[in-house]
């Protein structure tokens, strides 16, 4: 899972190439490369590590073609080594791609026996010599690809140029997404508007099984039966977001702050504040009178912003809900019938399991609302009603204002479904209305504890295991601040149901690991003082995310409380989830990690 570009222009392009993968950095970022054409002829920079090494490279060498393709990587067949780096390449083509082709060792022993010798342990490579066999039995290269592609098995996209071909690069797309863009004499592709912004603000989208064939004169499209068609070209609004971290030190840090600013954009984009009311952006597309059951999927953070969100269906809205993760939701083939919701959660719209399991319940003749940050995306494209959260680009790979916006939506959501099925009675609607609306203040709030959490995230720094506990709506957020330590700082972490820890994890309590307990005054504040007094009694040493009465009524004596503003406990977890993330990334910044990029992940999985 990779970003890919491309350019057909009337300058140099590997200057230009660099910069759409910068922002594509957030796709991955083991590796990096770039191919142009020279004279006519192929060459290739690439580049182990960050884009700053592949940069650093063409500082050196640096490269003048007009034409080029390149890519940022995200290892999933062989290791993230120079060799392995895209584009991949023979002496007739070079080639970039985003995805996993499934069928690769059957193709490659086929390509092997008839004399193709492979120099990576990549899939990719493949497809390369694939088109290669192809061309070299007489065809174009335009034929070729299309020989070529109904061969792959698996989901992709795919940009190649050829040598001595110095006005044409064909593109792919299955299962992933592609976008062309439209310059003054120069074209342009890219995995998403974002990659082209600089470039261009029109745009076209290839549609699954789509391949397209750029030149400098325009675009021509081809659906999967190579029959030629039109696809709609659309303005984006990807360039207007500047991608800069502002006066912080790191994009996780400015999307920290930014939370109140787009957590009240985005509550004010579903409630009637004067009203005291929900007001949804888009109808309902079902009845929620007659639901009978409401599924959520998602993965990683969206999975836990679903988490929580099954707490307030299930109180507000009084709904049975189930909820998964995609990567096993969509193989285990749950029952689902017309009368049942599917909602989706995902700041990218293009993750591959959600994506799969939003098409899995459609199959199933469910409606489907995706509560998504990118409105161009897949999801956002495919489902019945898009619920946009309107935090703008996140560029950290640790989700932190996607993850508040989402659940900020989820929750307009409960309340509207809970009002539709009677659930709800307008004073309680304009009761939680009221809550919602001091979410940004008090969010605003919690972010200023920063000094404190700075002060304990040194304790956490030293730690090689932490625990995380909370009870009700406060252990998927438990679950979620453990990730985030997981994700960026890499200290072991595990969330915990606040009673389940008599179960098991109790055996591990001793002075060496923290225990990180969220505990706003709810209605199950008191168990999870039982539980605190469990782990303090075995020397634990105890960190306390709770208001200041909470902390004085427990009576423990905390290694730490970081004191929460007072609230109504409803909507705590988006406000909860602020001092969860800022200790991660005071941890990670003690450590020396590299915040915004840590090792191993990548921000948008668009394969399974
Ligand atoms: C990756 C990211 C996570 C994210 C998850 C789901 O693992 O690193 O931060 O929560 O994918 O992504 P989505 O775009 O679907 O929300």
């Amino acid at each position: 899972m990779c970003g890919i570009v491309g350019i057909v222009g009337r300058e140099p392009v590997a200057g230009r190439l660099v910069e759409a993968l910068k922002r594509l950095e957030y796709r991955g970022y083991d590796s990096a490369g770039v191919a142009t054409l020279e004279a006519g002829r192929l060459v290739r920079r690439r580049a182990e590590g960050k884009l700053r090494n592949l940069e650093e490279r063409l500082a050196r060498e640096p490269l003048q073609g007009m034409i080029g393709v390149g890519h940022t990587r995200w290892a999933t067949h062989g290791r993230p080594t120079e060799n392995n780096a895209h584009p991949h390449a023979s002496e007739r083509l070079a080639v970039v791609h985003n995805g996993i082709i499934e069928n690769f060792r059957e193709l490659r022993e086929e390509l092997s026996a008839r004399g193709h010798v492979f120099a990576t342990e990549t899939d990719t490579e493949v497809v390369a010599h694939l088109v290669t066999d192809e061309m070299d039995g007489g065809k174009s290269p335009r034929e070729a690809v299309a020989a070529a592609l109904p061969r792959l098995r698996g989901a992709f996209a795919l940009g190649f140029v050829f040598d001595g071909q110095e006005n044409l690069l064909i593109a792919a797309r299955q299962g992933a997404p592609l976008a062309v863009g439209y310059g003054d004499g120069e074209t342009f592709l890219g995995s998403d508007a974002l990659a082209l912004a600089p470039f261009t603000d029109t745009i076209t989208y290839l549609e699954d099984g789509d391949w397209a064939v750029l030149t400098r004169e325009g675009v021509e499209f081809f659906d999967a039966r190579n029959a030629p068609v039109t696809r709609a070209r659309l303005r984006t609004q990807a360039s207007a977001f500047l991608i800069d971290k502002g006066n912080h030190r790191h994009f996780m840090a400015k999307e920290i702050h930014e939370q109140p600013e787009v957590v009240g954009r985005t509550l004010a984009h579903y409630l009637d504040m004067s009203q005291g009311c929900v007001r949804l952006p888009f109808d309902l597309p079902f009845d929620a009178s007659k639901l009978t059951r409401l599924t959520i999927v998602a993965c990683g953070t969206a999975y836990y912003a679903g988490l929580v969100a099954k707490y307030w269906f299930e109180r507000y809205a009084r709904i049975p809900v189930e909820i998964d993760v995609a990567s096993e939701f969509r193989y285990r083939e749950p029952p689902l019938d017309a009368t049942g919701l599917t909602i989706v959660v995902s700041q990218s719209g293009e993750t591959a399991d959600t994506l799969a399991s939003l098409r899995y319940a459609k199959e199933k003749g469910q409606k489907t609302v995706a509560v998504v940050n990118v409105p161009t995306s897949t999801i956002a494209r495919e489902c019945d009603a898009p619920a946009l959260t309107l935090a703008g680009p996140e560029i950290g790979v640790a989700s932190t204002k996607a993850f508040t916006c989402q659940l900020s939506v989820l929750a307009c959501l409960a309340i509207a479904i809970g009002r539709a099925r009677g659930a709800l009675s307008l004073e309680r609607e304009s009761a939680l209305v009221s809550q919602l609306i001091a979410v940004p203040g008090l969010l605003a709030e919690a972010i200023k504890r920063e000094p404190k959490i700075e002060q304990v995230s040194a304790t956490l720094a030293k730690a090689s295991d932490v625990l995380y506990l909370g009870r009700g709506a406060s252990f998927p957020l438990a679950m979620e601040g453990a990730l985030k330590l997981k994700e960026i700082s890499y200290i072991h972490a595990e969330g915990y149901a606040a009673g389940e820890l008599k179960h098991g994890p109790i055996a591990l309590i001793d002075e060496s690991m923290p225990v990180i307990v969220i505990a706003p005054h709810d209605g199950v504040y008191e168990k999870t003082v039982s539980n605190m007094q469990e782990v303090a009694a075995r020397g634990g040493r105890i960190i306390l995310i709770a208001d200041n009465r909470a902390a004085d009524e427990a009576a423990i004596d905390f290694h730490a409380v970081v004191a929460m503003p007072a609230m109504e406990p409803d909507f705590a977890p988006i406000v909860y989830a602020a001092p969860a993330q800022l200790l991660a990334y005071h941890t990670a910044v003690i450590m020396g990690n590299d915040v915004d990029q840590p090792r191993h992940l990548a921000k948008s999985v668009t394969v399974e």
